[in-house]
């Protein structure tokens, strides 16, 4: 229940996050203005990273130790593992979460840090006297390296999403052999629209269909 439920509030934030990113397609203004309304929250913002960082923490620890768990309760692994019904994306949680939990801090470092990429600091307010998150973006993904990573994390966050936004439904006890199906069905639909929508900024970028509001 514990992952559940941290689980639904870590995909709440996925989702807004997202809707908030894809404002880089309605331009400049639009995005920098969402970037500054959430500085301006002060306090709250801080008090809501530090909800999110302790979310994380316990939706981490709690699935490591209930993996441990699983393993000691059969320390001599099958002789002839068939698996029936566990799809790729159910048997990798752990490593699809991990490897998720890197990109985020990668992720951290990259654009709310600004320490991987020094061109970030010279970077001119914008015309508003707003910190230019737009152009910042364009220049950031127009490395194919960084948006080939970025298209990988978020790939392995889809298959993360795409087992694990439809099994919170049965820890919870919400499930029923009838709706099964449809609920598995749901939560995969859903982890591939968060793909392509996450996914489409650095293509966008890349295809250069997006270019940067001032030249560096
Ligand atoms: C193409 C994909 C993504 C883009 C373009 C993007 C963009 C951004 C940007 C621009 C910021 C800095 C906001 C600011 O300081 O004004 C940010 C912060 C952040 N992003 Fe993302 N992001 C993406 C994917 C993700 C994903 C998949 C996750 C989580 C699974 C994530 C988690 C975060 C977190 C935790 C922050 C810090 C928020 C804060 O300032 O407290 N991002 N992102």
């Amino acid at each position: 229940m514990i992952v559940a439920i941290t689980g639904i509030i870590l995909i709440l934030f996925v989702v807004g996050h997202l809707l908030g990113n894809l404002q880089i397609f309605l331009g400049p203004d639009w995005i920098n203005s969402y970037s500054e309304h959430l500085r301006e929250l002060g306090p709250l913002l801080w008090a809501i990273r530090i909800f999110l960082l302790a979310t994380v923490i316990v939706h981490i620890y709690v699935t490591i130790r209930l993996a441990i768990a699983n393993r000691r309760a059969r320390p001599k692994s099958y002789i002839d593992k068939e698996n029936v019904k566990a799809t790729f994306a159910s048997r990798h949680m752990v490593m699809s979460g991990l490897i998720v939990l890197a990109f985020i801090i990668y992720h951290l470092a990259h654009f709310t840090f600004r320490k991987t990429d020094p061109r970030f600091g010279l970077l001119k307010l914008d015309p508003l006297n707003r910190y230019d998150v737009y152009s910042m973006m364009v220049y950031g993904f127009q490395n194919y390296v960084v948006s080939g990573f970025y298209v990988f994390a978020l790939f392995l966050l889809f298959l993360h999403l795409s087992h694990g936004s439809s099994s919170f439904f049965q820890s919870l006890g919400l499930n029923n052999k009838k709706l099964e199906p449809r609920l598995a069905l749901g939560g995969r639909i859903f982890a591939w629209l968060l793909f392509i929508g996450y996914a489409s900024i650095p293509v966008a970028i890349l295809l250069g269909l997006i270019k940067p509001a001032q030249q560096l």
